[in-house]
């Protein structure tokens, strides 16, 4: 790669100062809506840049990488998760994949912790009633709750976000029990008092709270199948900050209306944006819209990332984050 700055296209509308670090930096063409960019001018875009900066609004297949040009050198996926991505399909094109590992892993289990004491202690249904005005009398028995101390937390995948939730969880007194393809190294697991399931539906038929931590993508959809979800105890919760499809939702939903679970709290859909009408309503979902590293802070280390990335790239270099068929 010689030092000609590269051009960049962005899909996506991203914090102000990223983007103008990424005009400074490179060639680059900004995306300025806040909706993501319309598949067809997605394609387009392809046709005629070196990297693509890409979220995970943007479905980029085998369809979309047999269409890609040989100029299209590397996509930087401004996010974690790469489920969107067909990465088998980039490689064998010669198209570099990275992603943002790392810098919203913090804020992730900052929601995910958030979202167990609020199902558990009924946060929302508490504030929507003082919000109407129906908080009138008082009475020991009103808006009673479950207390998470003391209580067993099976995270499920434990990696970054896995591991970040389980010290938040400790501190809150739980005990920690996690799901994973293999147990994590003894400095972690002591570290973390935490033990080790191979057997997923043995920890989720003993858990009080189960949390969903593991990456998406068709190796871990349906993870939670409707047989798996009947193993959870009635009183348990479910927390989803990953990927909607690692849950079967229309199950979900059927337990939660007949109350075979306690209750749940959803930051990612099957379908996203859409949101399946079923879980509408029920006093016991917390549904947020995909906003578990949401915060200002995680936005513009995620846009660090990805210039780090890009730049790094642009010098001839190998980018740090780049994400192979063999992490899969
Ligand atoms: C991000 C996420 O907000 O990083 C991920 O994989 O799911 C989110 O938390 C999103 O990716 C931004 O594109």
């Amino acid at each position: 790669m010689s030092n000609a700055k590269l051009k960049v296209v962005l899909t996506i509308k991203l914090p102000d100062a990223v983007e103008t670090r990424m005009r400074e930096l490179f060639n680059t063409t900004l995306w300025f809506d806040l909706s993501p960019m319309p598949r067809d001018k997605l394609l387009a875009a392809a046709q005629d840049t070196d990297v693509l900066v890409t979220s995970l609004n943007d479905r980029l297949d085998a369809d979309f990488f047999d269409a890609a040009p040989e100029r299209l050198k590397m996509i930087a996926n401004f996010g974690v998760g790469y489920d969107h991505i067909d990465i088998v399909k980039a490689a064998e094109k010669g198209i570099i994949v990275t992603n943002t590992p790392g810098v919203l892993t913090e804020d992730t289990a900052e929601m995910t912790m958030g979202l167990i004491l609020a199902v558990s202690r009924r946060f929302v249904e508490g504030a929507e009633l003082v919000q109407k005005g129906e908080f009138s009398v008082w009475s020991p028995t009103f808006m009673l709750g479950r207390r998470i101390y003391g209580k067993r937390l099976g995270i499920v995948g434990m990696g970054r976000i896995g591991q970040a939730l389980a010290r938040r969880a400790r501190a809150f007194g739980m005990s920690v029990h996690y799901h994973n393809r293999k147990p994590v190294s003894p400095r972690i697991s002591d570290e973390l008092g935490a033990t080790y399931w191979d057997d997923l539906d043995q920890m989720l038929s003993r858990m009080d709270v189960v949390s969903i931590n593991c990456p998406g993508g068709p190796g871990t959809h349906h993870l939670l199948s409707g047989e798996r979800l009947s193993k959870l105890q009635p009183h348990a919760i479910l927390v989803n900050t990953a990927r909607g499809q690692i849950v079967d939702e229309k199950t979900l939903a059927a337990m939660l209306r007949e109350k075979r679970i306690a209750g749940v709290g959803l930051d990612v859909y099957e379908r996203e944006p859409a949101i399946n009408p079923e879980l509408i309503g029920l006093p016991n979902a917390i549904l947020l819209p995909h906003m578990a590293s949401s915060t200002i802070e995680a936005r513009q280390d995620m846009g660090d990332r990805v210039i780090l990335n890009v730049k790094t790239f642009q010098d001839g270099h190998r980018p740090p984050d780049r994400v192979i068929p063999a992490m899969l």
